[in-house]
């Protein structure tokens, strides 16, 4: 890369191209834009949690979620993945080919509450799914479990609407204490786990899952269904 004050030349394995300071900026500018998009798509799905979870609150006396956590991917994040995926480096086919840029993740308190947020946010008619995962019903092969939805959702520019795509997760506690700890393992050993600590960690997520089955069976036996009314006691 060399910079003079009126322009700057970038050399990558396709060649050399130079850069004015006003494609600089424009450059800049378009990139800024297209991640200020996904925040406030991921901004628009946070508040439609919000609001289910107020709801609940307020109507049921129950609160299905433990807490929401959201991202924008970074853009060294972006890059290494585009790469890694083989993705035209133009911002149309990232936005088409890269659906995690912007993430939320709904941790709930038991496995039915998951399900319910999901189908309460998904059944939503300004939303469209692209695709659903479920790794409850289908664990992957190391025990990782959550149920994921890739949805778009509209955002209103002053420019007009558009369409933003989200990855929104939905999991347990119990399942989310097993996936932080996997993710920090397989990045302490960067991919490469051994096999000893990788059959430890699916059994874990064995243990993880009974868990949350003993937990749903004890709020059941105490309120009813989850997040039931609460039943009227004759006196
Ligand atoms: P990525 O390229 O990683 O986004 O995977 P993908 O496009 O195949 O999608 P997938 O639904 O499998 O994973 C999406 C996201 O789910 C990841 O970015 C993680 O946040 C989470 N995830 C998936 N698999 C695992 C796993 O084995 N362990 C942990 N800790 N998280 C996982
Ligand atoms: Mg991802």
């Amino acid at each position: 890369m060399r910079a003079t004050p009126e322009s700057l030349t970038v050399t990558t394995g396709a060649g050399a191209a130079t850069f004015s300071p006003e494609q600089l900026r424009a450059m800049r500018d378009e990139f800024q834009r297209f991640l200020m998009e996904y925040g406030f798509g991921m901004r628009e799905v946070e508040t439609k949690i919000g609001i289910l979870r107020d709801e609940f609150q307020t109507m049921h006396d129950y609160n299905p979620i433990e807490h929401v956590s959201s991202r924008v991917k970074s853009a060294d994040s972006i890059v290494e993945k585009v790469v890694r995926k083989g993705v035209e480096p133009d911002l149309d086919s990232i936005r088409r080919h890269i659906t995690d840029i912007a993430g939320v993740r709904v941790t709930c308190s038991f496995v039915k509450d998951a399900y319910r947020l999901f189908d309460l946010l998904t059944q939503q008619d300004d939303i469209t799914v692209l695709e659903v995962k479920d790794y409850i019903a289908h664990p992957k092969a190391n025990g990782y479990k959550s149920l994921h939805a890739i949805v778009q959702i509209p955002v209103f520019l002053s420019s007009g609407r558009v369409e933003v795509t989200v990855e929104v997760q939905f999991r347990t506690i119990a399942m989310d204490f097993w996936a932080s700890l996997e993710h920090k393992i397989y990045y302490k050993y960067d991919g490469d786990v051994p096999a000893g600590l990788l059959a430890e960690l699916t059994d874990a997520a064995g243990t993880a899952a009974e868990l949350d089955a003993r937990m749903e069976r004890l709020h059941r036996e105490l309120h009813g269904e989850p997040g039931a009314s609460p039943r009227l006691t004759a006196v």
